[in-house]
């Protein structure tokens, strides 16, 4: 295993000790997550209810025996885990690497608690683009064009609810808050991968020199 895939596993083992028995919790996507649901499932819990943010962690939380319902038969969560492309200072994140955004926001928001898993080269100064985008099909050139620079995602088929994946190129500037509300207010954007502090609970951080981590909530 690398060092980069040590870091991960260190941060998703960490997360994974906040599971308990009989909890709904929300199953992040991406290569951090993927670390995160082999500690969940070595650690032998019962009567564990979980949703998942993608097919990719459906099929692996159910490879390893992990029981995923459908997020329609359940209202509230305890608890979500998930990853994140850049970890500001301030709490911001960025996340939608792997195009999974909307559903982990929504995931996100229905838990009681949000931790944050990454490894120390998430952790950034300040969010820089690209700022990752679900679009309505409908009218797709008019909304590209009201959200210049902005650019298709090469290569990514639709989400599973239909959106296609986009990335905003343009300056994010020093207001996290204020680019959100623009985004979050132009017709045709399903939602944005920009995820205020307030959703997070916990950071945790993987470093090199030990696992760090950041209460928001
Ligand atoms: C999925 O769309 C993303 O939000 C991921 O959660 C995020 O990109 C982190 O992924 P990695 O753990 O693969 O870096």
């Amino acid at each position: 295993m690398t060092d980069l895939e040590a870091l991960k596993r260190a941060a998703a083992v960490a997360a994974a000790e906040e599971v308990r028995d009989g909890m709904i919790l929300g199953l992040g996507t991406g290569s951090t997550v993927k670390h995160l649901l082999p500690a969940i499932a070595v650690r032998g819990l019962t009567g564990l209810r979980c949703v998942a943010t993608s097919v990719a962690t459906a099929e692996q939380a159910a490879a390893l025996g992990i029981a995923v319902e459908d997020f329609d038969a359940v209202e509230r969560l305890d608890l979500a885990i998930d990853g994140a492309d850049q970890i500001a200072p301030d709490g911001w994140i960025v996340k939608g690497g792997g195009g999974a955004h909307v559903r982990e926001k929504v995931v996100a928001a229905a838990a009681d608690r949000f931790i944050v898993i990454a490894d120390e080269t998430k952790v950034v100064d300040k969010l820089t683009a690209p700022i990752p985008l679900e679009l309505l099909a409908y009218g797709l050139p008019a909304t590209l064009a009201r959200l210049d620079p902005c650019d298709l995602r090469p290569g990514l088929p639709p989400s599973p609810d239909g959106g296609l994946i986009a990335d905003y190129t343009g300056p994010v500037g020093d207001d996290p808050a204020a680019l959100a509300a623009l985004l979050s207010a132009t017709p045709g954007v399903v939602d944005h991968g920009l995820f205020p502090p307030g959703l997070t609970s916990e950071i945790i951080v993987a470093r090199l020199s030990g696992v760090e981590r950041r209460l928001l909530r």
